[in-house]
């Protein structure tokens, strides 16, 4: 178990990885993390599913029309693939929740899957209707993200962030703390 700062620090989005399997078990409680977080009404809209079929896993990430993701997703053990039923959240000032909830269930699954030494690259930019196809997925359904998940295969590269005072205010926006 590591320091939650660490490993929030450690974190980095891999497009790059081994073949080496992961045991199931450590799938399943990476996503049990990921169904730990906050939702909206506690209604968890989410549903994974976990991809480990190669021919599956060669379709959708080809559906991300991303060429590293592609192969990304050709090589790691596994893609998970985060659904959510919209009508299982909430939408308020024009807020649409279930967006938020698998937001929060995804960093949990990040971080989780970091703990266990694996690696994830959170994917938004898709074909949603090929994905959709591939997995059989209800109508109603609405593909939110995947990400592939299994061990490194690259340096990882700890990205920039805008610094405190451009994004930290103090009682009036604007105001540096
Ligand atoms: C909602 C969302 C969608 C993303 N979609 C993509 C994507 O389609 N392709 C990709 O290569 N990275 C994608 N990323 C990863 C971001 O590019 C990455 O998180 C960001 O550049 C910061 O880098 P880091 O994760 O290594 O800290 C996405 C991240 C988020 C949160």
């Amino acid at each position: 178990m590591q320091n939650i700062y660490e490993l929030i620090k450690q974190r980095t989005s891999i497009r790059s990885y081994k073949k080496d399997t992961v045991p199931m078990e450590t799938v399943l409680k990476i996503i049990e993390a990921a169904s730990l977080a906050p939702s909206w009404a506690n209604k968890q809209c989410w549903r994974f599913i976990v991809v480990d079929s190669q021919v599956e896993k060669n379709i959708i990430g080809r559906a991300s029309g991303q060429h590293n993701i592609a192969k990304a997703c050709e090589e790691a053990p596994y893609i998970l693939v985060l659904c959510a039923d919209p009508k299982e959240s909430g939408v308020k000032n024009g807020m649409e929740y279930y967006l938020f909830d698998c937001a929060l269930a995804m960093e949990n699954l990040v971080l989780a899957a970091q703990n266990e030494g694996l690696s994830t690259c959170i994917i938004g930019w898709f074909d949603e209707k090929a994905i959709k196809a591939v997995l059989n997925a209800p109508e109603h359904l609405r593909i939110v993200a995947f990400t592939p998940l299994g061990y490194s295969n690259e340096q990882s590269k700890i990205r920039s962030r805008k610094k405190p005072n451009e994004v930290i205010y103090h009682n009036l926006w604007g105001n540096n703390l």
